[in-house]
Parts: structure tokens; sequence; C-alpha cells
């Protein structure tokens, strides 16, 4: 039998694995376990050899980072995963055997009809039906269906353009290094190491492509928007049209979104759904110029919506900005608040 959350009682403290430990999301996750008094009893953590000899702190103690392997699971109670989704679908099946619940930020299970795909404030009921393993959708994907959702509820959205501008932390840790080494070496005169993470220098550039072109000549990143939002928001027939760009900024995604709604809908009617939504933020004050930044948005947990207006050829849709943190809601996060929900399924008896 698969040891799960359900199992357990209300008031345990749960042993918890952070595996890539190491990486961008990782560190963040490790972060908010401790900010957001995750009830941990015992906490390890787990990346590649690479980082053997690096720690991780946890309430003040440090940790040495221990190297994965097939038995890094005995005794644990809840895995948060973040690794390239070619170890994730190695070791994450292997957890959930052991007894653990893991949640899984790569996208190798994401569009698994047995693994739950879960935005908490979108559809955390989907979080009852795991079976060991649970999703964490893609950074682009998470921060725009928790601004769509209060809308489809009133208005029921039929189509989404939407254009990204996805910060190079989205590409982990050497995406940031490649952004910084590359200034830093124009800055000095020095000629740039190439491009590793990016496919063309991103400093002064805004690539349109983000991960590889898949079919139809869209990236897999865009075909990532277009089946998880479909799964998370349980709708196959919303039309979502997708263009990602990588542009040199540190952190937080910005998305221009436009929707078509089967209602009309009014920018009063969606600032009011939004302003009562949650997980969302409206800054929308165009005359005191202020709307969602990315700077701004650094190390925050809401959506942030703004610039929200009409489509003045259409009664039925309207345009809007939003940005949020990738690293927080658009991953670790958004994946601590699944690990908590599970912990409020857990009936009150062992
Ligand atoms: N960055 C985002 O905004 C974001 C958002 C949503 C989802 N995600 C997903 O989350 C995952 C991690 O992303 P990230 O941005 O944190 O990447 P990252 O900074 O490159 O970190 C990757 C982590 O995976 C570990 N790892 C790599 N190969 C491993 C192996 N063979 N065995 C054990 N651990 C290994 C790394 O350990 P070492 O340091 O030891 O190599 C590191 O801890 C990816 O699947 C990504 O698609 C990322």
């Amino acid at each position: 039998m698969i040891h799960t959350l359900e199992t357990m009682g209300v008031g345990d403290v749960k042993n918890v694995a952070v595996v890539g430990a190491s990486g961008a999301v990782g560190e963040v996750m490790t972060k908010l376990l401790e900010e957001r008094g995750f009830p941990v009893g015992s906490i390890k953590f787990l990346a590649s050899e690479r980082s053997a000899g690096k720690t991780a702190t946890f309430r003040g103690e440090r940790f040495q980072i221990e190297p994965l392997n097939d038995d890094s699971f005995a005794g644990i109670d809840i895995v948060l995963s973040s690794t390239p989704a070619s170890i994730s679908r190695h070791f994450s099946p292997i957890a959930a055997r052991a007894g653990a619940v893991v949640v899984d930020n790569s996208s190798a299970f994401r569009m698994d009809p047995d693994v739950p795909l879960v935005v908490p404030e979108v559809n955390p009921e989907a979080i009852a039906e795991h079976k060991g393993i649970i999703a964490n959708p893609n950074c682009s994907t998470i921060q725009m269906v928790v601004a769509l959702k209060p809308i489809h509820d009133q208005f029921k959205i039929k189509r989404v353009i939407v254009s990204t501008y996805q910060s190079v932390s989205g590409a982990g840790q050497k995406g940031v290094y490649e952004l910084k080494s590359r200034l830093e070496a124009a800055l000095a005169g020095r000629s740039a190491p190439a491009p590793v993470k990016f496919p063309h220098p991103i400093e002064g550039n805004c690539i349109p492509q983000i991960d590889d072109f898949a079919a139809e000549g869209y990236t897999k990143e865009e075909w990532k928007m277009i089946n998880e939002t479909r799964k998370i928001m349980g709708d196959d027939s919303i039309e979502v049209c997708p263009t990602c760009v990588r542009v040199p900024v540190p952190a937080s995604h910005s998305e221009s979104i436009w929707i078509e709604t089967e209602k009309p809908i009014s920018p009063r009617a969606a600032r009011d759904l939004w302003t009562r939504a949650p997980g969302v933020a409206v800054i929308d004050d165009p005359a005191d110029k202020r709307y969602p930044l990315a700077a701004d948005a650094e190390h925050r947990d809401e959506v942030f919506v703004g610039r929200i207006r009409a489509d003045l050829n259409n009664p039925r849709a309207l345009l809007f900005w939003c940005v949020g943190d990738n690293l927080r809601k658009g991953a670790a996060l958004n994946a601590v608040q699944i690990a908590e929900e599970l912990l409020k399924l857990a009936p009150a008896k062992v």
C-alpha cells in the first residue's frame, strides 16, 4: 500500500526531502518551508554528485546536500522535487513507491492522466486523486491560470492570446549566470563566453524561443501553456495561442494577455473579480504610472494584474498585463502550497 498523507494525522510533523536542493527552485522551496512554518519533522537535501560538499541552511542549521540515489527516500513522507525532467522521470516514481508523496516541478508527469496537475487557487480538488505524484505546472502557465480562473468562472473564457516576457531565472541557476557573466564581460570590454543556456546572446536581446521547437512551429514551452492550461482549468475547449519570449530580466515573468469570453465582459467587472480573487493583486493606476513590474514582483507571492482595458473592437474581449515571480508562485510556492493542501486533506487519524 502506498503510504500517503491521507493515512497520517493532521497534527503530525512530516519527514521532508528537497530534491534539486542546489537549484534555483530548490533553494526557494527550502526558504518557503521555513518561512511558512511547514510542519517539518526531519529534512534532507538531495542533488547530483556535482553538489558534493555544498550545504543548505534550514531553521539556522546547515545540512550537507547528499547525492540523490534510489535509496534516498526511506522514511520520507513528502518529496519536493525540482530536477530536470529526465531525472524526475526516474526518481519520482521510486520515491512514491517508497511511500512518499512527491510534488514534482518538472515537465515529466504534467500531462500524465494519472497525475494531478495542480494550482491550489484553481483546482485544489485534484490533489485528492493523487497516486503518489502531483505535478507542479510550468511557471508561465501557473501565473496565467491564477488570473484566468475567476474570469472563466463568471464569463467563460473561449480564447487566450498570450505573449510572455520570461526572466532568465526560468532557465535555472545557469540561466541567471549566463546573463550576469555576459553582462559583466560586455561592461569590462571582454569578449563574452558563447551562449549555452540560450540559443542567442541574451543581453540586449529578446529571444522568441524557449525550449526546443515542436509541432506546428510552436516551442515546447508554448505547447506547455496550451495543454497545461486546459488540464488545470478542466476545460479542453479553451483555445490558447502563446508566443514565449526570453528577455534579459533576472527574475519574474511578465505576460501580455488578451482573452475572449462567451459573455460580454468589461474591465470594471474583471477588476472587481481580481480584487477578490485568491492569490491575485491588482495594480492598475495608469494616471500614476502604476502597473505590475517584474522587479517589484520578485520575492512576492501574488500574481499581479494591471493595464486592464477593453478590446476596442470586441465587447467580449479584454487585455491585461500579468506579472509573477517565476521561482515563487511559478514554482516553489505553488509546490509548497500543494504540500500544505495535502496536510489539510489528511483525516485526524493515523
Ligand atoms: N526556474 C523556474 O522558474 C522553474 C519554474 C517551474 C518549473 N521549473 C522546473 O523545475 C526543475 C528545476 O529547475 P531549476 O530552475 O531549479 O533548475 P536548476 O537551477 O538548474 O537546478 C536543477 C537542480 O537539479 C539537480 N540535478 C540535476 N541533475 C541531477 C541529477 N543527475 N541527480 C540529482 N539532481 C540533479 C541539480 O543539482 P546539481 O546542482 O548538483 O547539478 C539542481 O539542484 C526543472 O524541471 C524546471 O523545468 C523551473
